[in-house]
């Protein structure tokens, strides 16, 4: 969940750690730290906060040195305090150590290290691993991770620097990811490549309990028992500006309004008009398996999920195929009985999250086939997947989930109707959903032009303290993500329910005080959402619908009408969701939230 970047070259780091650590904060920031090296000097400092207390801090210092490691925090083990941030270090202050993940054996770690007389300044996990590396030194700071590393259980991307070996960092993982760049300014290490686009899109990544040294001209990298291994650079698709504002108020912002242009790069090279079959390279290597396959299970977290359960109704309605969605924290734990020719299909914004990657493992143990959805190239889920279709989505640096979500929607359409049209769909039918998929962009950037009436409903509605989201079929799952949405990011209590199920609890709740987001295009399910909205109003219950635009319906009933442009069924919640997407962003603006960092959230969740 937190954020390491780590630099060795030709320039001062400071500086450079600093703007890293700013572009990493997105992953975490409730304290942060960083550590600068030159010759046998090392300065640091820490800080509670967002990172621009931390650069308050370290501007007056001396901080000499052209090598370091940062860190941005989300704390997992002890209160964001000064003592808890990172660099964690030993009582000599040789070892400076930072650390994404969890040592799942720090008490025992602990007790035994206080056997001995070590005295823990932290009520953190890391702090062993300093004691550790510190204990293990004896010249070779390599060795000393490499002998840690046997000693400790959890996950770590760490980063460590001795006092006594000035000009090399060391780095380990274990289960968090860390990425090498390799620049004309010297090698960065980072959690994310979002801290060295602006200097290289030149990468390597390390793979599991492999650890690598690091010089200013050059690394090499071994696994933890000593074995050296060869890596080629990979090139990253992301630009500096992906990462950068351009303008806008906040990145949840302009990520909504890129999706106009996330949606053109999941079809980009995709689609076959004529045919009307979507080509998908990346699943090539599975297509036997794939056309065999009769069971799925979408495994996936949070937003993710959600796409995933928007995908469950998409392939019933192209493919026939049985689709299962699960959340992965409860997937990873049941009894799992495969019937033959199962694909677990993870859904994964980062590719990284802790509970989905658990699952495919135990999935892969029990014999299914893995397919990854994913955004972010050379991550874990994206290499321990069998195959996989990236989303091409760029950056997402808004903790909440926006444009991934739609990128995740178009993909598990394409999906359903490249099989589909194995299956039972004819030319027809396929030629018209490309057609529809087609339009998207221009639709959503109708969705889009409504922004300043959206504002306007959000300002009126955004007092209130309870939400209720309802929808049916394919927007069920949007109405869940629209409450997510407004929760995450504006802290108002809001429920997304399947509106079929309102009556059975939910309806006790309606009052004048409690808007209703009633997601209603003009489908099979159109006439019974009427019937919802008229109970509601019963109840004097304010709603905001979300329907077709130009139904008349609707305006003499709802408050409040958002209008999205008509497309097929199962493409609506791609545009509905949009409409949540901004209602949410305007709440939290007129609440004066922390929009794109919102309290006790993290972009990426690699614990469990
Ligand atoms: O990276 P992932 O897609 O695996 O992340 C899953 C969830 O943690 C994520 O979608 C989370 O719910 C977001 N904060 C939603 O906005």
């Amino acid at each position: 969940m937190c954020g390491i970047v780590c630099y060795i070259g030709n320039k001062p780091a400071k500086q450079i750690l600093l703007e890293g650590l700013k572009r990493l904060e997105y992953r975490g920031y409730d304290s942060a730290g960083l550590a600068v090296q030159d010759g046998k000097k090392i300065s640091w400092q820490r800080a509670v906060g967002k990172i621009a207390e931390l650069e308050r801090r370290v501007n007056g210092m001396d901080m000499k040195g052209t090598s370091g490691i940062a860190h941005t925090r989300w704390a997992t083990h002890g209160e964001p305090t000064e003592e808890n941030a990172h660099p964690q270090v030993d009582p000599e202050q040789n070892v400076f150590v930072i650390h994404n993940g969890i040592i799942e054996n720090y008490h025992t770690l602990k007790r035994k290290l206080e056997k001995k007389g070590v005295e823990f300044r932290s009520e953190t996990d890391t702090e062993v691993l300093a004691h550790l590396i510190a204990m293990n030194f004896e010249g070779d700071l390599s060795q000393a991770v490499r002998n840690t590393m046997l000693q400790v259980e959890g996950t770590f991307g760490i980063g460590v620097m001795h006092r006594q070996t000035p000009g090399e960092l060391v780095v380990a993982r274990r289960g968090s990811p860390l990425i090498i760049g390799v620049s004309d300014v010297g090698h960065f290490v980072a959690s994310d490549v979002a801290a060295m686009v602006r200097y290289t899109d030149q990468v390597v990544h390390l793979q599991e309990n492999e650890l690598a040294r690091v010089t200013a001209d050059g690394f090499t990298i071994s696994t933890v028992q000593a074995k050296f291994v060869e890596r080629t650079t990979e090139t990253v698709e992301w630009q500096a500006e992906d990462a950068e504002l351009n303008g806008f108020p906040h990145f949840m912002l302009k990520e909504i309004y890129e999706q106009t242009m996330t949606i053109k790069n999941a079809l980009r090279g995709r689609l076959e008009p004529g045919e009307g079959v979507p080509k998908l390279g990346g699943i090539i290597p599975v297509w036997e398996r794939l056309m065999a396959c009769r069971h799925m299970v979408i495994v996936a977290c949070g937003t993710s999920y959600f796409a995933g359960c928007v995908g469950r109704y998409i392939f019933e309605k192209l493919t026939e195929i049985d689709v299962e969605v699960e959340l992965a924290s409860e997937f990873r734990y049941r009894k799992l009985n495969f019937p033959p020719n199962t694909f677990i299909i993870a859904i994964s914004q980062s590719g990284e999250t802790a509970d989905t990657l658990a699952a495919i493992r135990e999935a892969k143990r029990k014999g299914a086939s893995l397919l990854g959805i994913v955004n972010v190239v050379g991550s874990s889920i994206s290499r321990e997947t069998d195959a996989g279709i990236y989303n091409h989505a760029g950056p997402e640096i808004g903790v909440a989930s926006t444009k991934n979500f739609t990128s995740q929607l178009v993909i598990l359409v394409l999906l359903a109707l490249l099989l589909g049209r194995h299956q039972k769909l004819s030319l027809t039918e396929g030629v018209e959903v490309i057609r529809e998929l087609e339009s998207l962009p221009v639709k959503l950037s109708k969705v889009l032009a409504q922004a300043n009436h959206i504002e306007a409903i959000a300002q009126k509605y955004h007092k209130c303290n309870n939400w209720l989201f309802l929808g049916r079929k394919y927007n069920y799952p949007i109405a869940m993500e629209g409450a997510l949405k407004l929760k995450e990011i504006s802290y108002i209590h809001a429920e997304g329910y399947a509106a079929g199920e309102m009556k059975h609890g939910p309806i006790a709740l309606i009052n004048p005080q409690m808007p209703t987001v009633a997601i209603i295009p003009e489908d099979e399910m159109y006439e019974k959402m009427i019937s919802n909205i008229h109970e509601i109003k019963s109840r004097k219950g304010p709603v905001i619908a979300i329907a077709v635009e130009g139904d008349q319906k609707l305006k003499g009933l709802a408050d409040e009408v958002i209008e999205v442009p008509r497309v097929i069924d199962i493409l609506n919640p791609i545009l509905a969701v949009v409409a949540c997407q901004l209602l949410a962003y305007y709440c939290a603006k007129f609440l004066h939230r922390d929009i794109d960092k919102p309290r006790n959230l993290a972009k990426s969740v690699t614990v469990e």
